[in-house]
């Protein structure tokens, strides 16, 4: 079974990802860190983010000692995951590994921005996470002040903001609900009432 979770910053999406993922006793692949680790290699080597030659080079020689999850969750390199995940060639360079991961045996959750609508178009079940952007701005500020980042709250707003723009108006796999998406707002519902609902959502795709 093939789960795609999508939806914008801070909606979700990676802590249902990660309980489903533990529910069904399936690997989760968080795919914005590809992204977040294709910035680090460019920021580290002192080359700009949107020259799109040097970040698709990146993103195709990405090692696993690329992705520490403790550099790359910053808020900075989350804004710019989001100037190389623009680049379609940065995109097309990143596709063969998330399907390869999609495709073993058992299946696999996936969390991203385009895993229902190009990643895995034939997913078994999609769920589009949202949430209001005030209720994301608290969410991101308490997890980065919680990793000890110097937050404050109009900043996160206003990148998240920035972010759901770029990633939404971007021509190459921009961020949209797929059609056979189901959406789950999680605005007024805490973690746990949100897990329940992807379980029933993903309960409901598999007898329907
Ligand atoms: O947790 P948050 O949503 O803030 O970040 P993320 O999922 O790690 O994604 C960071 C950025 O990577 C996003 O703003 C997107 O621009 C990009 N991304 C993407 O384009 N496609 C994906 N499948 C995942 C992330």
């Amino acid at each position: 079974m093939i789960i795609a979770i999508d939806g914008p910053a801070a909606s979700g999406k990676g802590t249902i990802a990660r309980r489903l993922a533990a529910h069904y006793g399936l690997p989760h692949l968080d795919t914005g860190l590809l992204y977040r680790a294709t910035a680090r290699v460019l920021l580290d080597r002192g080359e700009r983010l949107d020259d799109a030659e040097r970040a698709t080079a990146a993103a195709r020689g990405l090692a696993l000692t690329d992705f520490d999850e403790d550099l790359l969750r910053g808020a900075e390199m989350g804004d710019a995951a989001s100037v190389v995940g623009a680049i379609p060639d940065v995109r097309a360079a990143l596709l063969d590994m998330q399907r390869n991961f999609a495709a073993r045996d058992g299946g696999a959750v996936l969390d991203g921005r385009d895993i229902g609508t190009v990643i895995c178009p034939d997913a078994d079940a999609k769920i589009f996470v949202t949430a209001e952007p005030e209720t994301r701005a608290q969410r991101r500020a308490l997890e980065l002040a919680g990793r000890g980042e110097k937050v404050d709250f109009t900043d996160v707003l206003a990148d998240i903001r920035k972010r759901d723009d770029r990633d939404s108006a971007r021509s190459s796999a921009p961020l949209v609900a797929a059609a056979d998406a189901v959406r789950l707002d999680t605005t007024a519902l805490d973690i746990e009432s949100a897990v329940a609902e992807a379980v029933a959502i993903v309960e409901a795709r598999r007898k329907g």
